[in-house]
């Protein structure tokens, strides 16, 4: 089974770039919407709640857990790495995790031409300065300007997105990005991917955009491909099983809402 987890609805864009690409496995999806928005909170937080999501899928069997979360991805990713995969002590030392920041670091990075990068983001990826740095190491002296949307993520939440008002507040945002003429600007928040084509609207048609779900979803595929022992211990089903640490029925509510008919298997757990 492959664990995606992220603070809310945001790691459902990138699971369904995943399923389109991969439907033959099985997939847990663990929101942790009861606790959302991780993005305010301090990097000893993040790295808690994250450490807890990672067990929870361990224990119900994933052997890959990817991490469809920006801020868990550049604040808590090599920690949990350490903890889980490089300590000999771990009983899941033959586990795998991996996160979402360096497939679309390294697309971003071929796409610009003009070697100028935005990225949109929650304030704790911002402030990691984790984007900046692994553009950097790939292409030295790139300009990178960042935008921290504090904003956006509680109105996804809501499911408010869709509204005028979310629209308005986006527009602000993208204002002094604008301004800095990127070429290219990355959604470094899973939750983002909801309004693709608004970012795509508002940037103009000079700005190439770099949307996660079909990204992550290229180089899972690519990393199976290389991993095949790895793929060997994926359970190959189609199954599809949600989890939330809020409401199993608001949940439901936002899927079909978002994505139409009703998912099968949605549970609460508590972490
Ligand atoms: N979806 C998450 C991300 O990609 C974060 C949302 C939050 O602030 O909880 O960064």
């Amino acid at each position: 089974m492959i664990g995606i987890f992220d603070s809310g609805y945001g790691g459902l864009t990138i699971m369904n770039g995943i399923t389109k690409k991969l439907p033959q496995y099985d997939y847990l999806y663990l929101g942790d919407n009861g606790r959302y928005p991780y993005g305010n909170r301090s990097k000893e937080t993040v790295i808690k709640f994250t450490e807890q999501a990672v067990e929870h899928l361990f224990k119900a069997g994933c052997r890959l857990v990817i991490i469809a979360c920006f801020t868990a991805s550049s604040q808590a990713l090599r920690e949990i790495q350490e903890k889980y995969l490089r300590n000999p002590k771990s009983p899941y030392k033959d586990r795998k995790i991996l996160g979402v920041l360096l497939p679309v670091v390294e697309k971003a990075a071929v796409m610009s031409k003009k070697n100028r990068i935005g990225v949109v983001a929650t304030r704790g990826t911002v402030a990691s300065n984790s984007f900046e740095i692994e553009l950097q190491k790939l292409r030295p002296g790139i300009a990178v300007l960042q935008q921290a949307c504090p904003l956006l993520v509680p109105l996804i939440e809501e499911h408010w997105h869709e509204k005028p008002e979310a629209k308005m507040i986006l527009k602000k945002y993208l204002r002094p990005l604008k301004t800095m003429h990127p070429d290219t600007l990355i959604l470094g928040c899973t939750h983002y991917s909801y309004l693709a084509k608004d970012f795509k609207r508002l940037m103009g048609k000079n700005v190439e955009i770099v949307d996660p779900p079909e990204v992550v979803a290229q180089s899972l595929m690519q990393y199976l491909e290389r991993h095949p022992e790895i793929e060997k211990q994926l359970t190959k089903g189609g199954k599809k099983i949600f989890e939330t640490t809020d409401n199993a029925e608001k949940f439901q509510s936002f899927w079909i809402q978002s994505f139409g008919a009703k998912v099968a298997d949605c549970k609460k757990v508590t972490l």
